[in-house]
Parts: structure tokens; sequence; C-alpha cells
């Protein structure tokens, strides 16, 4: 139990499990979503998805937020999610979407066959005439074979039994890779997916998310404006990010301070996330490394403005991540003449990113 002057107004923001109330920059993520699932409540079927990008982009998020507003606006569709990477097999993935649909809290019998749980989730949807999307969240982690046993039956229900004939479906996949599994023909071609892309935010748009996540946790201006930056600009990525906000709460809660960029630092220090990814480069690390390897070499102030204005970084933050690129030992910097002193950087040889 944290005391009456703890730093933190509400620190479940900071869980894992929190669904943010302000779901910034996905809104074109989300519309597509949606148009996908819309046909469902003119009773004709949807299309299929799959949501694709790197981790921490916002996927899962963005749909347990479309499912619920689904759930808010329509009694007719009836949302499923499940994360197969927690159930890898046909029947673990299936069982678990029936809990979800019927509300009961027991599994079905272990002797239960695949079919008959399919038969099963079909009957309740036919009996309230409830259309279905059922989200596979980290698909890639169950083989395609099982994968293929769920998805099948959904994807034409009007070929499965005559309880489901009218049953209407969308299904939406989610996984951090590109890898696309290996369907048979019949699969391939009934799934034909709408691809959603979740590109990496930009160290801008991870700012303008931190610096809400740290008012809903902390309140207005507990954390420096610097400390965010930093946060936008080094972490990992944005689970990361959050993560080492928290813990630089913490950090300044037993301090007695507001957060501040020292405050992050020790958190860095104390939650890398792994050995290799520390020496991983950030967005804005690898967006100037790049220019500067374009270029050859640039001068301090030629990197100020391309930092500005492709990355919207103030002049001290860029300092910052080009000092930490030269500890880092990615770059090399030397001081000279021109028009007064000033330094020039270039990639370390032998610098590869990781
Ligand atoms: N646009 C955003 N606004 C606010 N918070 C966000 C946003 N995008 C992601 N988050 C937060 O970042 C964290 C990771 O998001 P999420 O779990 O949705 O990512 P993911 O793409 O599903 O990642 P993974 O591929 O690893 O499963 C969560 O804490 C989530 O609340
Ligand atoms: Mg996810």
């Amino acid at each position: 139990m944290r005391g009456m002057l703890s730093l933190f107004r509400r620190i479940e923001v900071f869980d894992d499990t929190y669904l943010p109330e302000n779901f910034l920059h996905r809104d074109r993520e989300m519309e597509e979503l949606m148009a996908c699932i819309k046909p469902l409540e003119h009773g004709i079927q949807g299309y299929n998805a799959l949501l694709h990008g790197r981790p921490a982009t916002g996927k899962t998020t963005a749909v347990q937020k479309v499912f619920q507003q689904i759930e808010e606006s329509s009694s007719r569709i009836r949302c499923v999610y499940v994360n197969v990477a927690l159930k890898p097999s046909a029947w673990g993935t299936l069982a678990e979407a029936c809990l979800r649909l019927t509300g009961q809290n027991a599994l079905p019998d272990k002797g239960t066959g695949v079919i008959h749980l399919v038969d099963s989730i079909f009957r309740k949807l036919s009996k309230k005439r409830n259309s279905l999307v059922l989200c596979l969240d980290e698909f890639t982690s169950m083989p395609t074979k099982e994968l293929q046993t769920v998805v099948a039956p959904f994807l034409r229900p009007w070929e499965f039994s005559a309880v489901s004939r009218e049953v209407k479906t969308s299904i939406i996949l989610v996984s951090s890779s590109l890898q696309s599994p290996r369907f048979r023909s019949a699969v391939v071609s009934s799934l034909c997916p709408r691809w959603i892309e979740f590109k990496p935010y930009s160290a801008e748009q991870m700012h303008d998310i931190l610096k809400v996540r740290a008012e809903a946790g902390f309140g207005p201006r507990v954390v420096s404006d610097e400390a965010l930056w930093l946060l936008a600009t080094a972490a990992k990525d944005l689970r990361h990010a959050i993560r080492l906000l928290r813990l630089a709460g913490e950090i300044a809660e037993s301090r007695g301070t507001k957060v501040g960029v020292d405050d992050v630092e020790k958190a860095f220090e104390r939650l890398p996330d792994s050995h290799v990814a520390s020496m991983r480069l950030s967005e804005a690390e690898r967006r100037i490394l790049d220019e500067i390897q374009s270029r050859g070499s640039m001068r301090s102030g030629e990197i100020y403005s391309f930092s500005e204005r492709e990355l919207g970084l103030k002049r001290t933050r860029t300092r910052q991540i080009l000092a930490s690129m030269i500890r880092k030992g990615i770059l090399n910097s030397e001081t000279v003449n021109h028009r007064g002193l000033t330094k020039v950087f270039t990639v370390a040889r032998g610098w590869k990113s990781c």
C-alpha cells in the first residue's frame, strides 16, 4: 500500500493489463479494423484481418479497444479474444473461446473433441442470432495444422453444419512477425485477410503517449519533459519505456523528488532489456546514425537541424543521444575549426547495428 504522500496517483496505469483511455496515433488502424467487422452489423460476412507490426506497437490494445466499442454499441456481435501463445493447440484455443462465449468458468471435459467445441460455439451463436469476431493473438505460436483446424470452420460457417449456416463471422489474426502460415489453398482462399500494419512509433509519438501515461499515473508536471524525451528516444520500445517510467517514479519517490532525467537513467541501469538490447538502437538513434552514414560525416549543427526537422527533438536531447552513441562506441567525434570550433561526427568503423 502506498502512503498519502506517494508520487503515484494511479499506479495501475503502468500495469500490462491496463487499457489506456487515450489510444493515441492509432486512429487509422482502429478504423481499418472496425471496417472489417462492420458488415456483421448488417448481417453479412465480415472481412478477415491480419494485424502485424513489431512488439509493443499497440496491436493487442487496438483489438481490445475495438472489441470494447463493439460490445458497448452492438448486442448482435460477440467478440472473442484468445491469446494463442498461452493455448497453443486447437483444443486449448477453442476451449478458451467456448469459455469466453458462454461465460462459464470450467473448461470443457478434456475428452470433448474439437468438432464438438466448434459445434457448441455455433449453437450458442445461432441460438441468440449472434455474429462472431474471433481474434487469435500471437497466432504464429501455434503449429499451422492446428491453426487451420481452428480457423477453417469459422471461415465457412455455412459449410460446417445446418446450425451454423446463418452465423456470420470475421477472423482477426495478430502477429509481431510477418511470417505467414502455410495453410492449404482452400483456407488461404477463404481467409484472404486485409493487412493492417502497425508501424513503430516515432520518438514524437512515443513522447506523446508517455506524457499522457505519466499524467494519468502521476498527475501533471510530475515527470520532467527531459525525462520523457529520454524514455521516448532511448527505450527499446513502448512497453520497455512504460516499465522504465514506473521504475523511475519509484526511484524518485524514494528520494522524495519529482521524476527527472537522473531517475530515468537509474531506471535504465536497473532495467536493461537484455545485454543485447542495451546495444540495440532506439528509433531516434537509428535515424541519426543512418543520416550520418549516408552523408559520410556531419557537423553538430547539421545534426541538430536534421534532428529537429525530422524527429522533432530539441538540441539538448540530440546532444544526449550523440553522447550516448559515443559512449557505446557507435560514433566518433572530432573537434575542427569551421567558422569557430565545432564537432564533426562519423560512424565508428566496424559498427553494425543490431
Ligand atoms: N497508442 C498507444 N497509446 C497508449 N498506449 C499504448 C499505445 N500503443 C501501445 N500502448 C501501450 O504499450 C504497451 C504495449 O501495447 P500492446 O500490448 O498493445 O502491443 P502489441 O503490439 O500487442 O505488442 P506484442 O506484439 O509484443 O504483443 C501496452 O502497455 C499498451 O497500453
Ligand atoms: Mg500483443
